[in-house]
């Protein structure tokens, strides 16, 4: 409920800007910045809907080299000298001729106080309609493969008219088809066990005689004879609707053979590779996604990740841990190539996988990592997680243009008091050095640009900060002055243009050594999400334990420095207001799936990370401390209850939320009572409506989920209830009461982790003791 509050505060901002902020106050000088533990950062959402704002329809203002910032409400303007001067690197810039009619009250909306995230529908045209490569596997049961087939053809009325498509299906072989062949089916096959280069791919498509002609802007209706070659594989959907939908309608399943102990060969990587080469050769740097169905792991050529054989099993976490994996290595080298490449050409990689079993996200997560793409897990494409998640890829705006932007790239300017020390998100680095770019390195670093290809309404970038090495602030200056950073993010828009959105923040920079102002701008929601990036990026190279030893420690520091104590005296501890929240969200970050992964299979384990890579600060907070709500006979719908065992009452319906699963879960009674039927009969209205309303509530929380949870309902005692137990606090643990202390009819965990009572006493002890 305080979460709440907190919330409602933060929003303006956040609406307008798409930014949180870890401090809303810098500090003035790196030593007071280091003292802050928690470093600076902004969780930036470069494509949040902005229904209201206005699309300049102009080339923006920018300041000379090599500065290069947007003109923005934070420049002062002489409109009779006919000049700004740009906030950030203090340069005075003349008005141009067509700026000269600007008055104190006549200002173009660029520079009107609430333009602080504007965009601009830059003249530069797209080079092709978007493009969509399906890459299908078809060696999979009939009904799955019927039904993603379903899901395929039904996908074809979703794309705009001139949108680019084409097929690859794969299995022991890949096959490229040729859709813009008249009368029948014709198709390129690659050898499955074979790694092909680049120029092979090319030259058997026959891509290699004029090149494609990228730069061709592309007219709207034109056939894309003018893109050479690829036109035969890459076609206008309004042209090759029927070609395609022919085509998925006849696919077979793979027509190999599959012994009794065998698993299916599968040629992942062939077919990925031969996709990233065709878009390559033809549509460098034009907007494209490459859409990846599979049905089961890489078994065949290069980047398999198990052996066909069916007793040797797929790797675990186990098998990692101990080295013990033949395939990992080698897999995730020739994925991670691949990753490189398609960033390098602008391009997307989403991975829908339908199987129980794992497929290999593991070794592939560089793909969608690295271009922006989605990684979507579920049991099956027939299930209705899949076809629901996959429809909401294609969500239109209100001009019916797709709401994704792509060959997405961000650049970061900066005032001279802050430094960028590295972005954490699905993105690389453009290697771009400038004057912002700070010494030291927070994940992807030593640049102010990073290309992301894919973003999408809910795209969220960690950006973090240092605070220059020299220079205290000037004296003189009237009032506290101003941080500022600049974000542009050039996209290309789905309806055929490039966009520039600019957003640019100001905050005050702190008052003298230890200035309040700091601790009060404290926003503990946006520094959980930004610490939580930075704890799983760096569990991707580092040991599971020693990352959870840096939260610790992080967290321990950061309350020795903002709560008030009496030294080596735990009860005297007590927190600043604006913390109070913070040790809670390590708490649970510590326990959850991010960083505890041995309850997880490594794709599971991908999958999580990558959704929590993307998302903003809300639903980020949603995966590390999932909501709970209770219904009850006392009271009007659902109420918010703490994550705690204690929470588990027999006559209560609980709603739990872990973003990616949604689960409700009936006490001991009221499971009895659903059994027994009482909801159907006359006299219990009272109780089929408590039933009914937290599944309504879910409804409501899954409206614009993505990707969509899994739906569980259980009940106490029930095996799936074990999903509901994992997240709660083991606040009533065999060790911690039994038939003393707390109520008798919550339900015990039997877990050896420690619950958060235990966790901070055990902080505040040694918070005190400041030996940290
Ligand atoms: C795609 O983005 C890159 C920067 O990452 C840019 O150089 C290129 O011009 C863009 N593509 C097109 C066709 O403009
Ligand atoms: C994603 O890519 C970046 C570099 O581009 C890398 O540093 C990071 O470890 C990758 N993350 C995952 C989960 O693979
Ligand atoms: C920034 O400083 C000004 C001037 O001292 C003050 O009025 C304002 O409240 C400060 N803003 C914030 C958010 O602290
Ligand atoms: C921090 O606490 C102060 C004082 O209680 C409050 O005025 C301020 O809004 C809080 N700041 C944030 C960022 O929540
Ligand atoms: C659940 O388990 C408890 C004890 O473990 C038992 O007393 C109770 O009857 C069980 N309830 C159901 C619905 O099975
Ligand atoms: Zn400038």
């Amino acid at each position: 409920m305080e979460h709440e509050t907190l919330k409602e505060q933060w929003s303006e901002v956040e609406d307008r800007d798409g930014i949180r902020l870890s401090w809303n106050t810098f500090p003035s000088s790196r030593m007071e910045a280091n003292r802050l533990v928690v470093p600076i950062g902004a969780l930036y959402t470069p494509l949040k809907e902005k229904p209201d704002t206005p699309l300049l329809q102009y080339e923006p203002l920018t300041c000379k080299q090599p500065c290069r910032a947007v003109l923005n409400p934070f420049a002062t303007v002489d409109t009779r000298a006919k000049l700004w001067i740009c906030p950030f690197c203090l340069s005075r810039n003349t008005l141009p001729s067509h700026y000269k009619d600007i008055t104190q009250d006549a200002i173009p909306p660029e520079l009107h106080p609430q333009s602080t995230t504007i965009e601009y529908r830059l003249a530069r045209p797209a080079p092709s309609p978007p493009i969509f490569l399906y890459v299908v596997d078809t060696c999979q049961e009939e009904d799955s493969l019927k039904a993603l087939k379903d899901s395929l053809v039904m996908s074809l009325s979703l794309l705009p008219p001139a949108a680019l498509v084409g097929l690859i299906t794969y299995g022991t072989m890949a096959q490229v088809h040729e859709l813009g062949y008249g009368e029948c089916a014709k198709s390129y096959v690659f050898r499955g066990s074979k790694d092909y280069a680049a120029k092979q791919v090319q030259e058997m498509l026959g891509l290699t005689s004029s090149g494609g002609r990228p730069n061709v802007p592309q007219q709207p209706g034109r056939t894309p004879a003018s893109m050479g070659p690829a036109a035969r594989f890459l076609l206008p959907v309004q042209q090759c609707e029927f070609h395609l939908t022919n085509a998925l309608e006849q696919l077979q399943r793979d027509p190999w053979p599959v012994a009794n102990d065998k698993r299916s060969l599968r040629c992942t990587g062939v077919a990925l590779s031969v996709a990233i080469g065709l878009m390559e050769t033809s549509f460098l740097n034009a907007g494209g996604r490459i859409m990846l169905f599979a049905g089961g792991p890489a078994t065949e050529g290069p980047g398999l990740v198990v052996g066909p054989e069916l007793r040797e099993p797929i790797r675990s976490h186990h098998d990692i841990d101990r080295d013990n994996i033949k395939y990992y290595k080698k897999a995730l080298k020739f994925y991670d190539n691949l990753a490189k490449r398609t960033a390098h050409n602008g391009h997307i990689v989403d991975i829908f996988a339908g199987c129980l079993d794992q497929v290999g996200l593991l070794e592939m997560k560089g793909l969608p990592n690295s271009t922006g793409g989605h990684m979507i897990l579920t049991d099956s494409f027939t299930s209705s997680q899949f076809r629901q998640s996959f429809v909401r890829v294609f969500d239109k705006d209100t001009n019916d243009n797709l709401i994704m932007g792509f060959n997405a790239s961000l650049e970061v300017l900066t005032t001279k008091e802050l430094k960028i020390t590295g972005l954490i998100g699905h993105a690389v680095s453009l290697n771009k050095k400038s004057g912002s770019v700070g010494e030291t390195e927070c994940g992807i670093g030593n640049t102010c640009s990073w290309k992301m290809c894919g973003i999408d309404p809910t795209a969220s970038f960690g950006v973090y900060f240092e605070i220059a090495s020299q220079g205290a602030p000037s004296q003189h200056q009237q009032g506290p002055q101003k941080g500022m950073l600049q974000f542009l993010t050039y996209y290309q828009h789905s309806s055929g243009q490039f966009h520039l959105r600019v957003t640019t923040v100001a905050r005050n920079l702190s008052g003298p050594t230890g200035d309040p102002a700091i601790a009060q701008s404290f926003d503990q929601e946006a520094a959980a999400v930004l610490m939580s990036r930075i704890a799983v990026f760096r569990a991707e190279v580092d040991d599971g334990p020693d990352v959870l030893r840096w939260v610790d420690r992080m967290l321990i520091r950061l309350c020795s420095r903002f709560a008030e104590y009496r030294k080596d005296d735990p009860s005297s501890f007590r927190l600043e207001k604006n913390f109070t929240l913070y040790p809670q969200f390590m708490f649970h970050l510590r326990r959850s799936q991010f960083l505890q992964v041995f309850n997880n299979s490594p794709d599971e384990t991908a999958f999580y990370r990558h959704v929590l890579n993307h998302e903003y600060v809300g639903d980020s907070l949603v995966m590390i401390q999932p909501t709970l709500d209770s219904y009850t006979f006392e009271q009007d719908g659902g109420v918010p209850v703490l994550l705690d065992s204690a929470s588990i009452q027999p006559t209560h319906i609980l709603l739990l939320d872990t973003f990616f699963q949604i689960l409700i879960f009936h006490g001991e009674t009221m499971a009895e009572w659903r059994k027994a039927g009482y909801q159907e009969q006359e006299g219990y209205e009272n109780f089929k409506a408590i039933l009914d309303q937290p599944r309504e509530d879910a409804r409501e929380l899954v409206q614009d989920r993505f990707p969509l949870p899994r739906f569980i309902i259980c009940d106490a005692n029930g095996s799936q209830a074990r999903f509901l137990l994992s997240k709660l606090n083991p606040s009533t643990t065999h060790t911690t009461s039994t038939y003393g202390g707390t109520s008798r009819s919550a339900q015990t965990i039997f877990t050896d982790d420690v619950s958060l009572q235990t966790f901070m006493d055990h902080l505040m002890k040694l918070a005190v003791s400041g030996t940290s």
